[in-house]
């Protein structure tokens, strides 16, 4: 049976810079063999020691980067190596929500802006637009008068609330959040966190949620993989993970982090 979103056989390198133009330039693996499957509803941590690879494979995940090989399918249809016909209806589908707040956000753009921006290219009359902005900004808990403010104008919690407007206004089923909340301070985080637990209970939501906090992936996730090097060494349920690590990367993260 095909998961619901899933991730198979996944490989990505990149050229290594080369100052000479013969010089040759060999393929630096950064991710290789990456599985892993979502359940609907459900919300996969992934950890891993910085630069090992959990932005690159986001990126992936979300379609922003293609593989070398493997592929990504949402409800058993391809979006890796899909026509762009294929990719167009599954794009809404899948969102993704950045670390900075500050820097996703076009300073120059009004929160209506940034916040309908997804729905562009889906036709939907003017009315129909902009009731989906003011539901969605409800559904964050933003104030109303927010509509024609700029970014600068709101605190950094806020503007994560943006960003998350924005990635839920084409109603997605699956949002991959990278650093979601480690640019907030502690306090800021927990009412982020508790934010999006619960809109993924209204909205029914999946999440992959990367992060090098092992507390706020403990706090958010049911399943837990874990990426060294670009592999995945150890998968398994949250509470699992963190009680009874198999893995030698698995236990020297948690003894870095707690
Ligand atoms: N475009 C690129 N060109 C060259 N190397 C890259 C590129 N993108 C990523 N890398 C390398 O791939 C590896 C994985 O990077 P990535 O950003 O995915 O790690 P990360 O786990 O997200 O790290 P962090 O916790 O610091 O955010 C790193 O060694 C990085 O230098
Ligand atoms: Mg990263």
């Amino acid at each position: 049976m095909s998961s619901f979103f899933e991730a198979q056989g996944l490989n990505y390198s990149v050229r290594s810079q080369s100052r000479s133009f013969f010089q040759p330039r060999p393929a630096r693996p950064i991710l290789q063999n990456i599985n892993l499957h979502l359940a609907e509803r459900e919300t996969l941590g992934i950890i891993g020691s910085s630069g090992s690879g959990k932005s690159t494979l986001a990126r992936i995940l979300s379609g922003l980067l293609q593989p070398d090989n493997g592929h990504v399918s949402l409800r058993g249809e391809d979006f890796t190596n899909a026509t762009s016909d294929v990719r167009q209806k599954l794009r809404p589908e899948i969102q993704m929500i950045f670390q900075d707040p500050q820097g996703a956000l076009d300073p120059r753009q009004t929160v209506r802006e940034i916040v309908g921006e997804p729905l562009l290219p889906l036709s939907l009359t003017q009315e129909e637009r902009e009731q989906r902005i003011v539901n969605v900004l409800r559904d964050v808990a933003l104030p109303s008068n927010s509509l024609n403010r700029y970014p600068r104008a709101f605190s950094g919690g806020q503007r994560q609330r943006i960003a998350i407007a924005r990635a839920l206004i084409t109603k997605p089923s699956v949002i991959i959040a990278d650093e979601a909340v480690s640019a907030l301070d502690v306090s800021t985080q927990a009412i982020i966190l508790n934010l999006l637990l619960d809109l993924q209970e209204r909205y029914g939501l999946s999440y992959i949620f990367v992060s090098h906090d092992l507390a706020v992936i403990r706090h958010i996730s049911h399943r837990t993989a874990v990426l060294d090097a670009g592999h995945i060494v150890e998968t398994g349920p949250t509470a699992d993970i963190f009680s009874n690590p198999q893995h030698d990367t698995t236990r020297s993260l948690l003894a870095a982090n707690f």
